[in-house]
């Protein structure tokens, strides 16, 4: 394993809901030259353009990704390229093509070029409806039932492998579902926590797609970025478990975030229609037992529903006022 110190970063999915914000926080820790962004469909937002490089990269195509980590001489990459769980649900080759090989082609290339280090999200989706939902552990059941989960506990293990086999430096979390105000997210489960606030503040009204008591683990996107840079620059003899930290930020249900919302927007109403994205929720884990990222390198999120809440609104509000929402 390299001791080098990071110098050039890929992100994949840098035009996500993730990685737009992760490759500016990136940026401004490393500087942004050395921060590569790679988009594939979703169009780059001014931010990103103008903060460092970006370029086009297929990961399904090795190749596409060869050229970029060539061209800039890079070292480290965070892979944030994927299908969510709704769509893998509705799409579950196409979550297999871009989740399993795209992984493959950025592990692949990472040992051939000999990087220094790999950060991948897996997902509370690794867990399936024989995992104990309250305070779930580090190590447990992972038989999840989406396509999505599938790629995400594969994954996890071809890490694995990975760095057992070829000493590559993989890391990974486990993601519960992540709030954000910057980029919506595209196509998840977890989908309706962001948008409940965006409907809030444009339309006063939201029609939920999960029933009112259902109750997910989630986290802000500061914490967000926080788990994935705090894990990559942890010293490596504290990381024991390498691949699938449990990480969370909160828990509540969907009727308690309304509630929450309703404290600053008293006109909200939510009404709630189950649709298929119901059976992918009721399947995933309510509370995560994060005390193993908590020992190793040090994780402690920041935010809770109050705190952020009041920050989601703010900004949305901010942007809403401005025309940018
Ligand atoms: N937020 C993701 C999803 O809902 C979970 O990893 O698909």
């Amino acid at each position: 394993m390299s001791t080098k110190n990071m110098k050039r970063i890929l992100v994949t999915g840098a035009t996500g809901q993730i990685g737009s914000e992760l490759t500016v926080e990136l940026r401004k820790k490393y500087g942004g030259e050395n921060v590569i962004a790679a988009g594939h469909r979703r169009k780059p937002s001014e931010k990103l353009l103008s903060t460092g490089p970006f370029e086009y990269v297929d990961v399904t195509q090795k190749d596409s990704v060869e050229k970029v980590v060539e061209k800039y001489d890079i070292d480290t990459i965070y892979h944030l390229a994927a299908v969510l769980s709704a769509v893998g649900e509705q799409k579950p080759q196409l979550a297999w093509n871009v989740n399993m090989n795209g992984l493959y082609n950025i592990l692949e290339v990472a040992r051939e070029h000999n990087m220094i280090r790999v950060f991948w999200p897996s997902s509370i989706a690794v867990f399936g409806p024989e995992t104990p939902r309250v305070k779930t552990p580090q190590d447990t059941v992972l038989i999840p039932t989406t396509m999505y989960g599938v790629t995400k506990v594969a994954g996890e293990l071809l890490c694995n492998y990975y760095f057992i086999r070829f000493g590559l430096d993989v890391r990974c979390v486990r993601y519960p579902g992540i709030i954000s105000s910057e980029t919506p997210p595209g196509g998840g489960t977890t989908d309706y926590a962001v948008e409940m606030f965006y409907e809030a503040i444009k339309k006063k009204r939201y029609t939920c797609f999960v029933r009112e008591d259902t109750v997910l683990p989630m986290m802000y996107m500061p914490d967000c970025i926080k788990a994935a840079i705090d894990l990559m620059e942890a010293d490596p003899s504290k990381i024991k478990h390498h691949v699938g930290y449990n990480v969370t930020g909160m828990s509540f249900s969907a009727g308690e975030l309304a509630a929450e919302i309703k404290k600053h927007i008293p006109e909200f109403e939510c009404e709630y229609k189950p649709d298929f994205r119901q059976k992918i929720a009721d399947s995933w884990p309510m509370s995560i037992d994060d005390s193993v990222a908590r020992e190793e390198w040090g994780w402690k999120p920041d935010y809770d529903l109050a705190s952020m809440t009041k920050d989601m609104i703010e900004k949305l509000t901010r942007r809403f006022a401005e025309g940018r929402l």
